[in-house]
């Protein structure tokens, strides 16, 4: 707690309860007659998307510039802690420059299915790696005096149904896979948390006492504010008996009634009021106001938007042909040379301060370039002509060097990507470029993993992903070899579709989703071989790897040890490496995925420089969550540490033995991996396998999509898509992605964003019209308000 917040003890409880729900879209509620002032929060997590109030209901048109770095999956990439926190740190002076407390950000949900519609937004399928990048960007924002909100917790791996999917997964699952990076980052003690809109085994994620209070605040100790996303409330008071302490957006007191009810009945204890809004006053008393005026360093912020760009580059593939000799002509084929797609849609959209095209970048270094469009980005479909016209530039030039990868309305917040192929466009681009210029080199813009059924006709491929406003210049200085591609993939990069473990489950149903991949999540899936694994990157360098070693081949459970080694640049340029250290069981006591992430280490050499890592192996690398235990434990016997260079590539194994604490499980070994049959699932559930909500009866909880098969419900619709301007933005991208999101939004939600315009009572009026319950209704009109009678009359 904080000295000089006022206690919230001595505030009246409907003042209390007031301060449990922000004021507007991007505030909470200032008290200025107590000296309390509001905290502004921004959404962002590679970049600010400070909107100085919403221009719409649903807050997306419009924001102030900032700068626009590269995006969650392309920093994870770098595999650098230090140049993720350099990243969190400048997103922080942004924040005082635009007088903003908190940023909304880092986004750490773990990216089950590559088809994860905001996977871009998100660092890695693995929890470790994860998590210490989220502590990074955590350190990096609060160093400077702003706040940072971890989200979404917990479970939002996808965005269909994102409002109302029940995800049903396994305790051990749950800890193992889903929780570990929050656990991570929680170390940091960031200011804010915010609950996630789906449901986690049955409960709202922010209402759920386990997710809530036994985990985040009891085994974690999280302090700060947990607030919800935006519009994700849906029992109010439930929410505050769990510690959801605060509602954004503002809803102008919509649940306050309800509050207050709970209370006067005894079905919440007002010490839970009291609890949440010490908890919202504390954050005001610590937020920065500096009052801003200070002027954003935009030079200095694009510079390090570029310089991240490139580091997190992953050179996929090259035969020599990259580094581009400076004497070699270049024909820069594909539109995204000249319009970038360098950042995803949605929340996190940031307005740039300035773009940096490739094209711009490569002519700036006086290199002869031809450029040929290749495609029209609006269309799937391959245009001849455009082909034809890339095919006679690359026939001319030393080098092709193609751009492609998804458009834009591939890949948003609110909806899923529906197969991982790249339009037909690109992909007959590529081979027709190939077929004619043997030195064809790929850079991909996209924000999770594709299909490269061309992968072994071109020279080289970069994934440069989403590398933000300066991704041109990264790219081109990447390409010129003036930077090492840094990067290392944070995700499995499948050969097809099918082997994705989670598949068959992905996205579920409208009202559930059902985790039955368990703990095979990306690499951790024992299955087919991956297309590119988890860890691969290549770099311009070479690197030799000496005399790794465990500094302990004895270890008592719960003891941290370290791998050690020496580090080499063989080569005649500078560069970087990441070390990774896989921990592999050999215990047989309990089921395992077949190699798990235990610790990483980048390096960057001179040429002819040597280094000693050191790479801290955790305790909790041999442990895994005993669901009947209801704790960690470690299984005894022995372990490899595997030194490798991805998850497919071990360099040395170390073996180690382990004085645990079991030898034997209740689950044994050879359980299968992938709970396919019910019976396995409900063992691992501890309860049968839940049925999906039906769709009727309507409730609160129905979405706007759902009510439309009615004709009440689709007139309704009609006039809710008016009231919140759904249709009304300018950019189609935008359009596209708000039209997903409101289909799918809860009537509940639609009245939190309606700011009270359609009340709690009117929504509860019309779903008793949906279901044609007369008895409801009657009951209903009688609990109307005065002022929302007369409205209804005026109709
Ligand atoms: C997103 C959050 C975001 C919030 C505010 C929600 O739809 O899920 O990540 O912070 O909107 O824009």
């Amino acid at each position: 707690m904080t000295d000089h917040a006022p206690k919230a003890a001595d505030l009246p409880l409907a003042e209390r309860v007031s301060l449990l729900s922000g004021e507007t879209f991007w505030r909470t509620r200032a008290l200025p007659a107590r000296g309390v002032p509001a905290v502004v929060l921004s959404d962002g997590p590679h970049g600010l998307r400070f909107q100085a109030e919403a221009g719409d209901h649903l807050g997306i048109a419009g924001s102030t510039p900032a700068t626009c770095f590269p995006t969650a999956v392309t920093l994870a990439s770098t595999w650098d802690d230090d140049l993720v926190a350099d990243v969190g740190r400048a997103v922080a002076v942004e924040a005082l420059a635009l007088d903003v407390d908190v940023v909304l950000g880092p986004g750490i949900n773990i990216k089950r299915h590559p088809l994860g519609g905001r996977n871009f937004e998100y660092l890695s399928e693995d929890p470790l790696l994860t998590g210490r990048l989220a502590a990074a960007m955590v350190e990096g924002i609060q160093g400077q005096g702003v706040g940072a909100c971890v989200k979404h917790y917990a479970v939002n791996n996808q965005e269909g149904h994102r409002f109302v999917v029940d995800a049903v997964v396994e305790e051990r699952t749950l800890r193992e896979i889903y929780l570990a990076g929050f656990e991570l980052a929680m170390g940091r003690q960031p200011w804010c948390v915010m609950s996630s809109y789906n449901l986690v085994n049955g409960e709202y994620a922010g209402e759920s006492p386990h997710l809530m209070r036994r985990i985040l605040r009891d085994e974690w100790g999280f302090e700060g504010v947990v607030m919800s996303d935006w519009g994700a409330v849906s029992d109010r008071a439930r929410g505050v008996a769990v510690g959801l302490d605060l509602e954004m957006p503002g809803s102008g007191g919509l649940f306050d009634a309800e509050v207050l009810q709970a209370v006067a009945d005894g079905r919440l204890d007002e010490a839970c009021v009291t609890e949440s809004a010490q908890r919202v006053l504390d954050l005001a008393a610590r937020a920065p106001r500096t009052g801003g005026g200070a002027t954003l360093p935009a030079e200095e912020h694009d510079a390090l938007a570029r310089r991240v760009a490139a580091e997190g580059s992953v050179l996929l593939t090259n035969d020599g042909t990259l580094p581009l000799r400076q004497d070699w002509s270049v024909a820069l084929i594909g539109a995204f040379a000249e319009q970038p797609r360098y950042q995803g849609s949605g929340s996190s959209l940031v307005t740039p301060t300035r773009i940096t095209t490739a094209l711009e970048a490569l002519r700036g270094r006086g290199t002869a370039v031809t450029y040929a469009a290749g495609y029209d980005l609006a269309v799937d479909e391959a245009r001849p002509d455009l082909i034809e016209e890339a095919v006679r530039a690359a026939r001319e030039t030393d080098v092709a060097v193609v751009m492609v990868g998804l458009p834009p309305r591939y890949e948003s917040e609110s909806f899923d990507r529906t197969d991982l192929a790249l339009p037909a466009a690109h992909d007959a681009l590529v081979r027709a470029v190939a077929a004619v210029n043997p030195r064809t080199v790929v850079a991909l813009s996209n924000g999770a993993p594709v299909l490269l059924p061309w992968k072994d006709e071109v020279a080289a491929i970069l994934e440069s992903y989403l590398g933000g406003q300066a991704s041109g210049g990264g790219l081109v200085d990447v390409l010129s070899g003036d930077v090492e591609p840094g990067g290392r993939l944070a995700e499995t990069f499948p050969a097809r579709q099918a082997d994705v473990a989670a598949d068959p489950w992905f996205p579920g149903e409208p009202h559930q989703v059902d985790y039955r991949e368990g703990l095979s999540v990306g690499y951790r899936h024992d299955g087919a071989a991956p297309l590119f694994p988890f860890g691969h990157g290549l770099g311009y360098t070479t690197m030799r790897w000496d005399d790794f070693a465990a500094t302990q081949a004895q270890v008592v459970a719960g003891d941290d040890l370290a791998v050690e080694g020496v580090v080499t640049n063989t080569g005649d340029r500078a560069g970087s490496d990441v070390v990774q250290v896989y921990v592999r069981d050999h215990t047989g006591v309990v089921r395992r995925p077949p190699r798990e992430l235990a610790g990483y280490a980048k390096v960057r050499l001179l040429p002819g420089e040597s280094a000693r890592v050191s790479i801290r192996i955790s305790a909790r690398a041999f442990a895994y969550f005993d669901v009947d235990a209801d704790g960690w434990r470690t299984p005894s016997g022995a372990y490899d540490l595997e030194v490798a260079r991805s998850s497919a590539d071990v360099v040395a194994t170390l073996r180690v033995r382990v004085a645990g604490d079991i030898d034997r499980a209740g689950e044994p070994a050879d359980s299968p991996a992938l709970a396919t049959d019910d019976a396995v699932f409900a063992r691992r559930l501890g309860r049968p396998v839940p049925r999906p909500r039906p769709v009727r009866p309507f409730s609160r909880q129905s979405t706007t999509g759902e009510i439309a098969s009615t004709r009440v419900g689709a007139l309704a619709r009609a006039a809710m898509m008016r009231r919140l301007g759904v249709d009304q933005l300018e950019d189609e991208h935008e359009r596209l992605m708000m039209r997903a999101m409101f289909d799918e939004m809860p009537l509940r939600a639609v009245a939190v964003f309606s700011r009270g315009a359609l009340s709690l009572p009117t929504v509860d009026l019309l779903v008793a019209v949906l279901n044609r319950d007369v008895a409801d209704l009657g009951r209903r009109l009688l609990m109307l308000p005065p002022a929302a009678v007369r409205r209804l009359r005026r109709r």
